[in-house]
């Protein structure tokens, strides 16, 4: 099986953990009652999840195509495929749902054969995310739908911050802006993907010959204030201290790759390690006196599009 990125295996815990803890408040309830409207989710359809992870979009759509409906989970890895197996067992009732170790490279199904195939930020962490998308569009029935779930997180990245830090100086904003853009490069160049594909899907869909295809966006925002009360704060408050504060070294040293991967020099990338540290400073302390506020945005797209009957 060809894989996205050798070095990357979603079933290992740092991985794997943004699989549970970013999906616990990914939606808010009424936003999923109107997304499925507007997918036209009926009871039984079959649907196929590629590069599915815990099964995520099974969970959260099975209220309103599960009952009497069958669900194909596809992953990469057969780690996860085995866990999603089990935690399916708390969910899938009154309907069927697999998980099956697979590429979406080659997806193990026969031409037409789903009435709903998706995907959510599969596209973004992929080498080749139209061929992934061609396959999807085989593998969905004529008049099936196809629905992406992808991020723009480059749009997000370069907009203006919405948080308690001190505000930086021009030249300061302007190197974290400058170092996104060319990771942003060096990623695609790496073979990582492209995490601003999110705004790119449509045009990737009507190049495969998809129709009636529409885009909307997660209303969801990042609101954190304190005394963060309540299980959704905590649970941000939970993953900022571990990915900014436990885990900065592992993401530090992928931003180096990327940065000297998309044509960044070393001396530069020091300096930008010297403002983070600056910045992650200010952070732990405002995370520690519990006045640290953010009303952040994100680019998160809900795309959809249909094969032709
Ligand atoms: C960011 S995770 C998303 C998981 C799930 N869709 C969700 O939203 O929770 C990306 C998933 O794609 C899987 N993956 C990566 N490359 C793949 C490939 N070529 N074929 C199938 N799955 C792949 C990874 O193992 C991982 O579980």
């Amino acid at each position: 099986m060809s894989k996205d990125r050798e070095e990357v295996d979603w079933s290992e815990a740092c991985w794997k953990e943004m699989l549970i803890d970013q999906r616990k408040f990914m939606w808010h309830q009424d936003t999923l009652d109107k997304f499925a409207i507007w997918l036209d989710l009926v009871p039984g359809m079959t649907a196929v999840d590629v590069g599915c992870g815990l099964g995520n979009l099974g969970y959260i759509y099975w209220h309103y195509f599960g009952k009497g409906g069958r669900y194909f989970g596809v992953d990469i890895s057969s780690k996860l495929v085995q866990d999603a197996t089990e935690a399916a067992k708390n969910w899938a009732t009154g309907g069927e749902a697999k998980f099956i170790a697979g590429d979406a490279y080659k997806l193990p199904f026969s031409d037409n054969f789903a009435n709903w195939v998706m995907c959510q930020t599969l596209l973004m962490h992929l080498e080749k995310p139209e061929l992934a998308l061609s396959e999807m569009v085989r593998v969905a029935k004529p008049g099936g739908l196809i629905m992406c779930n992808e991020p723009d997180n480059l749009s997000s990245a370069l907009a203006k911050s919405c948080w308690s830090l001190p505000e930086l100086d021009i030249e300061e904003e302007v190197l974290l802006k400058k170092v996104y853009l060319i990771c942003h490069k060096g990623s695609i160049k790496l073979g990582r993907g492209d995490d601003s594909i999110g705004s790119q899907v449509p045009v990737m869909m009507e190049k495969l010959g998809l129709v009636d295809i529409e885009a909307r966006l997660n209303d969801k925002v990042e609101f954190l204030h304190p005394p963060y009360e309540g299980p959704q704060q905590q649970n941000s408050i939970y993953m900022i201290k571990k990915r900014i504060l436990d885990q900065s070294e592992f993401w530090m040293e992928r931003t180096r790759e990327e940065f000297l991967a998309g044509g960044g020099d070393q001396d530069e990338f020091e300096r930008y390690r010297k403002l983070s540290d600056k910045v992650k400073l200010i952070f732990q302390k405002q995370l520690v006196d519990g006045v640290y506020t953010t009303c952040g945005h994100g680019f998160f797209y809900v795309i959809k599009g249909r094969k032709p009957k």
